[in-house]
């Protein structure tokens, strides 16, 4: 059956962003599923875990999302909490408007939430950037990737490992379904409509020349609770990032996570200004510009892991393990943990140009919200869908 023959009747797709990573991925999605209006329509919601400007509305905007149709505005809490209270304020949203399916995208508390509250009242789960595994059970994404996938009905995969994640765990491999990237369908939409790292200097009162007295500069971004959230960790990891800044000016943007941490545990003193700036939380287009121009990027994103790839900038990471691993067999990647030798050498070689160039990964080709609208509509008007 094609897309034309789906019932009218069907309910909204609901479509739900929680956090700041879920933004570039639904909103490809939401544009694609457009498409295959008025068969399918879409409702957007937001359930408020990431909220403020910086994290949440300014991102919005660069993204060129709908303003939000529901929001549970759940806020920050511990992971109990905030899991239990997107469950709640999810429930009688799915219950009013009863939708042909819920889409989740990636690994956040509010992705699991709203997974279980729609799977226990019988709503199709599409759950996209499926079978991604680090296979550490101590990150809290892993359990929220683990358990979304057990229960979800439609899995939507960016790299083929991630199909061999899910069938070991016994996915039925008719729910598991090859389309590539949407995080990097944003990112190909988005950059030439990147911020020039010197007027995002600027806006902050910061001297553009930082960046052109040097000529290069390095990214970092850290916000993982196993690198930040304990005193000595995040310790060691800025001394290192000293060492790295005495090479090569950091440009580093903090999540506030991070930025309350290296605060409350008096390691401000570790950082130096004249070789590294201090940025807020970055919109889209201002983090993109600045990815797209540097030397290397050192993180512990996951989505800085692919969008650098993508870029072919060379990324550092400093964890011990990926869920990402095409960014490290065909990309720009380089798993570095918190150990102070590899990373000094990794910079190193990047400084000589000797850095990973890597290659495109399959399908990351900024198609892949649009076959998912594709695969999406045939699912949905097929006779059974839900098992
Ligand atoms: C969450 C996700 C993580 C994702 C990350 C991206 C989970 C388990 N974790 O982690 O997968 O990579 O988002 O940012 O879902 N805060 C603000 N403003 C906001 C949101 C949060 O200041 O808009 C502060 C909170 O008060 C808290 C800290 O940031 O102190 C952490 O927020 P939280 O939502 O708990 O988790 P993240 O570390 O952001």
């Amino acid at each position: 059956m094609t897309a034309s023959t789906t019932p009218v009747a069907l309910g909204p797709v609901m479509c739900v962003v929680g956090a700041r990573p879920n933004f570039m991925k639904m909103a490809p999605i939401l544009r694609a599923l457009a498409a295959h209006a008025p068969q399918l329509r879409t409702m957007l919601v937001h359930t408020g875990q990431h909220y403020d400007r910086d994290m949440s509305d300014r991102l919005f905007i660069d993204l060129g999302l709908p303003r939000p149709d529901i929001n549970l505005d759940v806020g920050s809490a511990s992971h109990a909490v905030q899991t239990a209270d997107v469950m709640r304020r999810f429930e009688p949203a799915l219950d009013e408007h009863r939708p042909c399916c819920v889409i989740v995208v990636g690994d956040v508390n509010s992705t699991l939430a709203c997974t279980l509250v729609a799977v226990k009242k019988d709503v199709p789960v599409v759950h996209v950037e499926a079978g991604l595994r680090s296979y550490d059970r101590k990150m809290p994404e892993e359990i929220n990737r683990v358990l979304t996938d057990q229960v979800a009905d439609r899995l939507y995969i960016t790299e083929r490992s991630a199909g061999q994640n899910l069938q070991r765990e016994g996915v039925a491999p008719e729910r598991i379904c090859f389309v590539g990237n949407v995080m990097i369908d944003s990112l190909l939409a988005n950059r030439e409509h990147a911020a020039s790292p010197a007027d995002t200097l600027r806006a902050h009162g910061i001297d553009p020349a930082f960046l052109s007295d040097h000529g290069r500069f390095g990214v970092v971004t850290l916000h993982r609770p196993s690198n930040v959230d304990e005193a000595q960790v995040l310790g060691r990891l800025l001394a290192v990032l000293a060492e790295v800044a005495e090479r090569l000016p950091l440009v580093f943007v903090q999540h506030p996570r991070t930025r309350g941490n290296i605060e409350r545990f008096g390691l401000a003193g570790l950082i130096d200004p004249q070789r590294v700036v201090l940025l807020p939380p970055q919109g889209y287009l201002e983090m993109l510009g600045l990815m797209a121009q540097a030397t290397l990027v050192l993180t512990d994103s996951g989505g800085l892991q692919e969008e650098t790839t993508a870029l072919g900038v060379p990324c550092l990471t400093l964890r011990a393990n990926t869920e990402r691993p095409i960014t490290v067999d065909e990309g720009t990647n380089t798993m570095v943990g918190d150990d102070r030798v590899a990373i000094l050498q990794c910079v190193d070689e990047i400084l000589q140009g000797r850095g990973k160039r890597g290659r495109t990964p399959e399908f990351w080709d900024g198609r892949a919200a649009q076959r998912i609208a594709t695969d999406l509509a045939q699912w949905l008007a097929a006779p059974r869908h839900h098992d």
